[in-house]
């Protein structure tokens, strides 16, 4: 399996650095337009293997003909927020670039599963979409794993207990309209409403949904990576591993959860041929406003993007 990272930064060799630790390509390319800083990166991450014990290819280059046999392909590449900075306020400087990866996706990889990280999350998507022009399967946003993340840490540290009990679910944008669904969140199967009071979850809520926000004020010069990056490996591991996990992607939706033509983070099963279902949950109400709330953010987004 061949694992190709666009974008040397934080977020891209945070990445590369999961990839090696769960083992999940033989071959782990890292690109960057920068010169020596994806060869740099790969460097020191390939000095690390007699150490940690992988033995497949960590390479680095400005060549992005090498994207060529990737099965899955990670942008990452673009700008960070910083203080004060929305994900949004991004858009069109890292719609360009977004642009020009999805292009050389395009010409070295055409076969690939592409999974897009950049910012802001789900315009970026569309544009990585609507430029290589594959199917909507193979053209998928990380956000949802890394919300639900963020949403599952806090729940878990505000009960005391071990995080890897703690399940829920974040739909929506990667915004502060994203939506952590209380209802479905449940620690060992017991529902999270039974184990904490309203006023208590409902700050885990405002807290998960500004996750990345109190990173960037604390950083100041960028955004949250480690995460991130571990967030991404396990989608590509998904893929690569056709393990059919279930995780909350940015997918463009055609009808279903009653939108159309944006993308949101819904749950999806992920496996060798990307998106195989989307999975419909019935929402209320109240939840539907709130996905609806989402689709006009994602659309004002997608308008406002300069022509692809
Ligand atoms: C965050 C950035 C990666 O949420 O969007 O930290």
């Amino acid at each position: 399996m061949k694992l190709s990272i666009i974008g040397a930064g934080a977020v891209g060799t945070s990445c590369a650095h999961w990839a090696i630790v769960r083992k999940v390509a033989e071959e782990i390319y890292l690109f960057d337009i920068v010169p020596g800083l994806a060869q740099g990166k790969a460097l020191d991450l390939a000095q690390s293997s007699p150490l940690y014990g992988f033995s497949g290819k960590i390479f680095g280059t400005e060549d992005f003909s090498h994207l060529k046999g990737s099965d899955v392909v990670i942008i990452t590449a673009g700008k960070p927020r910083t203080p004060g900075m929305t994900r949004e306020d991004l858009l069109k400087v890292n719609a360009e670039i977004v642009k020009s990866c999805a292009e050389k996706i395009k010409t070295y990889a055409p076969e690939s599963i592409v999974i897009v990280v950049s910012n802001p999350l789900d315009a970026m998507v569309y544009v990585a979409y609507k430029v290589t022009g594959f199917p909507r399967e193979r053209v998928i946003g990380m956000a949802g794993v890394l919300d639900s993340a963020r949403y599952r840490y806090f729940i878990a540290e505000a009960l005391g207990v071990s995080p890897k009990d703690v399940q829920a679910l974040v739909m929506g944008v990667h915004g502060d309209l994203m939506i952590p669904l209380v209802r479905l969140a449940n620690v060992s199967g017991i529902p999270l409403r039974e184990l904490l009071p309203e006023d208590k979850i409902q700050m885990i809520v405002e807290r998960t949904k500004y996750g990345g926000g109190e990173i960037v004020n604390l950083l100041k010069t960028g955004s949250a990576f480690t995460t991130p990056g571990l967030s991404t490996i396990e989608m590509a591991e998904s893929i690569l591993r056709d393990e059919k996990r279930i995780l909350s992607c940015s997918v463009l939706l055609k009808g279903e959860y009653g939108v159309s033509d944006v993308f949101l983070g819904v749950p999806v099963i992920l496996g060798r041929n990307g998106v195989e279902r989307i999975i419909e949950i019935e929402l209320t109400e109240e939840e539907k406003e709130l996905f609806y709330k989402c689709a006009r953010a994602c659309k004002e987004l997608i308008e406002a993007l300069p022509p692809l």
